[in-house]
């Protein structure tokens, strides 16, 4: 199987690295050579530290030299799987897979990793609706063992079977569930992000006390601002935004203070700063 992934930043490069620890021949596509060479370097960091620990088959270089970095999106013409892992953004994404579904071969499957947009919406753009599916990757992908699997209106049954299996061979759990406003994950994981945000703007508490009670007390590996850095405070908004919009009830109404630090550049790790300094 020959692998696509559209996106070099912190999901793509993961997906990439996983789908070239698993053996397979993979293209990546980012719009400028910067944001590849991000990603490429990412990669790098990520294998070193699988390698160290004993915990990679082969070496870093034989997974690396399974990936080809472009900027040119008819390289993925040949493509069986593309994984799209692109902004939050509907709009974008839906005139990027419009393009897709007329570059890779008509029997190529197209995926998109996005949180929360519909994927039936998706699926409409790319004008082959059987053959298209959410491919969930949780962050960060080389340890998280969930591909969360969302069937779109009209997935194939042999869609949704090659897509799971092929998880399988990447190492994750498959979990399928259908279309609805952020899945099952983010329906439940952001607006508990969302209302640690708000507990930090009324004072409820400090940073560090919010983050503390939730991992000390939930046992959860990061604290809900620190996870919230981890994903990045647009991507954050951005699921609010389609919860709000397609559950149309109030509950799912964005911190003012997630808005705020978006419009200030304050996205988190990724940026830099976010509800900490990285
Ligand atoms: N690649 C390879 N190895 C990595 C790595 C990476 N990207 N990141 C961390 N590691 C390794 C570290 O080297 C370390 O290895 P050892 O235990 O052998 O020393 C191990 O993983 C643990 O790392 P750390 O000690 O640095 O930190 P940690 O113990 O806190 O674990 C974590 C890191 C696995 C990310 C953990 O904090 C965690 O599970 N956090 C929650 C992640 C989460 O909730 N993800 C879902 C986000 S939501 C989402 O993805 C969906 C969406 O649409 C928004
Ligand atoms: P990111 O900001 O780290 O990376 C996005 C990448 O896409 C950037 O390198 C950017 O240059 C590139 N890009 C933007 N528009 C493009 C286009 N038209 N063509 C080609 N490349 C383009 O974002 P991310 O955190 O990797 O998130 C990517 C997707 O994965 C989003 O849909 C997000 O919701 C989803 N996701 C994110 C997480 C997370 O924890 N961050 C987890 C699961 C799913």
């Amino acid at each position: 199987m020959i692998f696509g992934v559209i996106g070099a930043g912190q999901m793509g490069a993961g997906i990439a690295q996983v789908a070239a620890q698993a053996g397979f021949e993979v293209f990546v596509q980012d719009m400028a050579t910067e944001f590849l060479a991000r990603g490429e370097n990412t990669i790098e960091k990520s294998l070193a530290r699988l390698h160290e620990k004993g915990r990679l088959d082969g070496t870093p270089a034989e997974v690396l030299g399974r990936i080809r970095f472009t900027t040119e999106l008819h390289d993925l013409a040949h493509c069986d799987l593309v994984v799209e892992a692109i902004v939050e953004n509907e709009a974008v994404k839906a005139e990027l897979f419009r393009t897709l579904g007329a570059i890779v071969k008509p029997s190529g499957i197209l995926a998109s990793n996005t949180s929360s947009i519909p994927i039936t919406a998706l699926a409409s753009a790319s004008g082959r609706s059987d053959r298209f599916i959410g491919m969930h990757f949780m962050n960060p992908v080389p340890l998280m063992a969930l591909v969360e699997v969302i069937r779109g209106h009209q997935t194939s049954d042999e869609t949704a079977r090659i897509v799971t299996e092929t998880a399988v061979k990447l190492g994750k759990t498959p979990l399928i569930c259908n279309d609805f406003p952020g899945f099952v994950s983010n329906r439940i994981l952001m607006p508990m992000l969302n209302e640690a945000i708000q507990c930090l703007m009324e004072g409820v508490a400090d940073r560090e006390a919010i983050d503390g009670i939730m991992k000390l007390g939930m046992n959860h590996p990061m604290g809900p601002l620190t996870l919230a850095d981890f994903i990045g405070l647009d991507t954050c908004l951005s699921i609010m935004e389609v919860l709000h919009r397609g559950l149309g009830d109030d509950k799912y109404r964005p911190s003012p203070l997630l808005r705020k630090m978006v419009q200030a550049g304050l996205l988190g790790r990724k940026s830099g700063e976010g509800f900490y300094r990285y």
